[in-house]
This record gives structure tokens, C-alpha cells and sequence, in this order.
């Protein structure tokens, strides 16, 4: 419908193809401080118009305005305009603080005059204004605050002055909501139940008021890492490289990853990355070991990956073994045997039967006749 419309408004445009004309126009929004915003507009007209920002304070007639420009608002402020085609202008908000709150306008112009001092413009700035209000972050009080090194708990948020009346709650893991926690409500009071804390289940936890603008409060579950090889046991050839991977999910992630090296004659030594031997490769959720140049005698053996975070540590173990070259080689070699030897007593053996092919029943009856007689023969001996 919406789109239908500026279709034909562009259409229309492409023919008259002078005036500027909003396709569209910035939305108002409901912030609460802190968090950030942004208005867009578009606008079409030949030549593609101009398109600027202003902030407007006070009522009609006694409004004053400024200029909002890149970088405005001690660098709070960013105005990232296209001119293709036609005019597209967005400005963001970060940080938004309580004196943010007003109206803010988008003007487009494409009047060749519009910016001379001098002369006055035949056609007059088009403007199209939105209100962004900013809240007060508003009070959630969290029991507890941040839950470690436990196996359960229960989160709790109690809301105070809530900035409209809420319609519901509900409660989210990693910014995703957590199924079957929806309420419709308009307690300013929830709790979620943690049974079993692991590994697995750390995160940011957050408790949501729907009220207008939402509101939220981050409950942080921490553990300690599980640290996990891909595989415990890994086969390389001598000279190839050796790849040997570690991963980890926890909250907060692993953020330092080790490796170390228990050779079957020598004790555990800590493995340095970016040398001739060895690279290590690390983020916070994985790490991989490339060992250059597999040795059988110096690289064989158990490998240990460690990962920390600031809650506790943890590690696993991968078995290295290096075969040769050669014995990399003996199963081919084998099969190839196989082949060859087959090959030669079918050979063979095609070759010592066909001649005799025709009488081939005849021939094995005599043989068998010759048999028997021989065998008759002896035992009348
Ligand atoms: C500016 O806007 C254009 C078009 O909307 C977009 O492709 C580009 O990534 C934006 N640039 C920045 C720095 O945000
Ligand atoms: C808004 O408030 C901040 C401090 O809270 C102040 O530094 C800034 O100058 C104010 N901005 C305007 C436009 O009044
Ligand atoms: C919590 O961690 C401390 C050390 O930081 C430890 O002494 C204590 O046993 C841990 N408690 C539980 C329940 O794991
Ligand atoms: C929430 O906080 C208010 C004020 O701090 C307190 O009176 C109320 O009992 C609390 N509600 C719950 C369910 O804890
Ligand atoms: C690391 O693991 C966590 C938890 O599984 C996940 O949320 C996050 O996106 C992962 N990060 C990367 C960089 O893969
Ligand atoms: C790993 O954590 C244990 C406690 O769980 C601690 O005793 C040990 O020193 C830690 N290892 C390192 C290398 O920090």
C-alpha cells in the first residue's frame, strides 16, 4: 500500500520531474536516555534537492532553530545523506540525554537560490518534523545482581516509575527472548527461575517491561569455561602440519587461551605461538594449534589446550601421533600389491585354461577315471 503510493508519487515526479517531495518522512520516537536513535527522510526533485537537519525549540511564531550537522552535540550526533537518484538523509543519536527531547525537521530544497543570501528563493524549503522525548532510564532494582559461581538461582527485577503503564513482561537470553516467559501483565515485579546453572547456561539475562518506550535490566550469569577438543585423538604425516582445535562457549568467554606440549620423554612445556614450529590461532570461543613440519620423534604426543576466563579455568587434552611418510604410503602400496598379484593369477590361469576349453568336461572326467584307477591300483597293491 505504503510502497504502491510512492511508486506513484515517484511517478509522478518523474513527469512533472521539478519540486521537491517527501517520499519520506522521519518518524517521532519514544528513547530512553542512554540509549540512541535516528530519524530518516527522502526526498525526490530535479535536480536532486538538498537535504538538511534542524532542531526547533519553542512554540509557533516565537520557534528558534539550528542547524544539526555531522558531528553535532559534542559528537553525539551523525548525518549520513546519498544523492542518487533522489535524496536520502538519516540522522543517528547516540548517547541520548534528557535535552535531546524535542521536535527535529528535515528540509529539502532544490531551488538553485535556496542557500543564497541575497536573493529569495522562488520556491521555499519543504520541511517535515518528527519529535523524538527522551525518558529517565527508570529504576529496576535486580536480586541479585550478577549470579556466579552458583549451580541455581532465582533472578528477580522490580520495577519503579515505570515511564507509561505496562502491557506485559518477559525475559531474555543474549538479547533473544527465553520461550514461555511472556506474561501479560502489568506487574512491575518478575522472576525467572535458574535450576541448573552450567557451562552452558551463563549469558545476559534481562528482565522486559513493556511499557512505551520499553524497558529493561541485564542480570549477568557467569561461569567458568568448559574447555572441549574437536577431537581427542588426531593423526598427522610426517612434514605435513598438524591441526589441533580447542573450543569453549561460556560467559564471560575464554580471554586467554594456552597450549601445552607433554611429549612422551619430555614433561609439560608451554608452547609459544609465531615461531618456526608453531602458530596459535584464537578467539574467545575456539582455539587452533598448527604445528609445522610434524616431527615423529619431537611431535608425537599429548597436547593440552587452557582456557581462563575471570571466573576459573579449563582444559582438555589431544593425542598426537605422526606416521612417515611410508607408512602413509603402505596402504596404497598394499592395494597395489593386491591388484598385481591378482591380476597375474588371473592372468595365469586364463592362460593354462583356454586351450583346452572344448573338451573341458571330457577331459576332467578322464582325469578323474585316471584317479581312480590309480587309487584302485594301489590299494590292490
Ligand atoms: C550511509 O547510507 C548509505 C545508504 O543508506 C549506506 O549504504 C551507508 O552504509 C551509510 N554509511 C554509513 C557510514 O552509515
Ligand atoms: C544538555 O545537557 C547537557 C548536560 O546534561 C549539557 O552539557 C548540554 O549542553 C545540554 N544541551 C543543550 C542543547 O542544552
Ligand atoms: C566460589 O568460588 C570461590 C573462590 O572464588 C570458592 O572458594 C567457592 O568454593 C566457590 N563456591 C562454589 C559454590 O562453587
Ligand atoms: C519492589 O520495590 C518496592 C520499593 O523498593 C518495594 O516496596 C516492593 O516491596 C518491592 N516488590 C517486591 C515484589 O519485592
Ligand atoms: C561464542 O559463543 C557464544 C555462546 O555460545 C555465542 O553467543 C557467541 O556468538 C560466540 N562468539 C563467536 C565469535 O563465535
Ligand atoms: C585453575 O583454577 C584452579 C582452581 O579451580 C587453580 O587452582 C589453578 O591455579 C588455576 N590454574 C591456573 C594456571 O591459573
Amino acid at each position: 500500500m505504503w510502497w504502491s503510493l510512492s511508486a506513484l508519487v515517484l511517478c509522478f515526479y518523474r513527469v512533472t520531474a521539478e519540486t521537491a517531495g517527501f517520499i519520506k518522512s522521519p518518524l517521532s520516537q519514544m528513547k530512553l536516555a542512554k540509549d540512541s536513535a535516528e530519524l530518516h527522510c527522502e526526498v525526490i526533485g530535479n535536480p536532486i534537492p538538498e537535504v538538511q537537519w534542524w532542531f526547533v525549540e519553542g512554540e509557533q511564531p516565537d520557534e528558534m532553530f539550528t542547524q544539526l550537522f555531522d558531528g553535532a552535540r559534542m559528537d553525539r550526533v551523525r548525518i549520513n545523506a546519498t544523492y542518487i537518484r533522489h535524496a536520502t538523509s538519516t540522522i543517528y543519536f547516540s548517547n541520548l540525554m534528557l535535552n535531546d527531547s524535542g521536535t527535529y525537521e528535515c528540509r529539502a530544497s532544490n531551488d538553485p537560490d535556496r542557500n543564497d543570501l541575497k536573493k529569495t528563493p522562488k520556491i521555499k524549503w519543504i520541511r517535515s518534523q518528527a519529535n523524538i522525548i527522551v525518558f529517565e532510564q527508570p529504576f529496576i532494582l535486580t536480586d541479585p545482581q550478577e549470579v556466579i559461581n552458583v549451580t541455581s538461582a532465582v533472578l528477580s527485577c522490580n520495577l519503579t516509575d515505570p515511564p507509561s503503564p505496562i502491557k506485559g513482561h518477559h525475559w531474555t537470553l543474549n538479547g533473544k527472548m527465553i520461550e514461555g516467559t511472556q506474561m501479560d501483565s502489568t506487574a512491575k515485579y518478575t522472576e525467572y527461575n535458574l535450576e541448573k546453572i552450567d557451562s552452558h547456561s551463563g549469558g545476559e539475562y534481562a528482565c522486559v517491561f513493556l511499557s512505551t518506550p520499553v524497558v529493561q535490566k541485564v542480570i549477568e550469569v557467569k561461569t567458568a569455561p568448559r574447555v572441549v577438543a574437536s577431537k581427542h585423538s588426531e593423526n598427522g604425516n610426517e612434514k605435513d602440519k598438524g591441526v589441533l582445535v580447542c573450543m569453549s562457549h561460556s560467559y564471560p568467554p575464554v580471554a586467554e587461551w594456552k597450549w601445552y606440549f607433554l611429549g612422551e620423554n619430555t614433561g609439560k612445556t608451554a608452547i609459544i605461538s609465531e615461531t618456526e614450529k608453531y602458530d596459535i590461532s584464537s578467539t574467545p570461543n575456539k582455539t587452533i594449534l598448527y604445528i609445522n613440519d610434524l616431527n615423529i620423534n619431537q611431535d608425537m604426543g599429548n597436547y593440552l589446550c587452557y582456557g581462563e576466563n575471570e571466573m576459573g579455568n579449563a582444559s582438555d587434552s589431544i593425542h598426537l601421533r605422526v606416521r612417515s611418510r611410508l607408512a602413509a604410503l603402505w596402504p596404497f602400496l598394499g592395494i597395489v600389491a593386491e591388484v598385481i598379484v591378482l591380476v597375474t593369477i588371473i592372468f595365469i590361469y586364463e592362460k593354462r585354461r583356454k586351450p583346452d576349453d572344448i573338451n573341458d568336461g571330457g577331459k576332467s572326467n578322464a582325469d578323474t577315471n585316471h584317479k581312480d584307477k590309480n587309487v584302485r591300483q594301489r590299494n590292490s597293491n
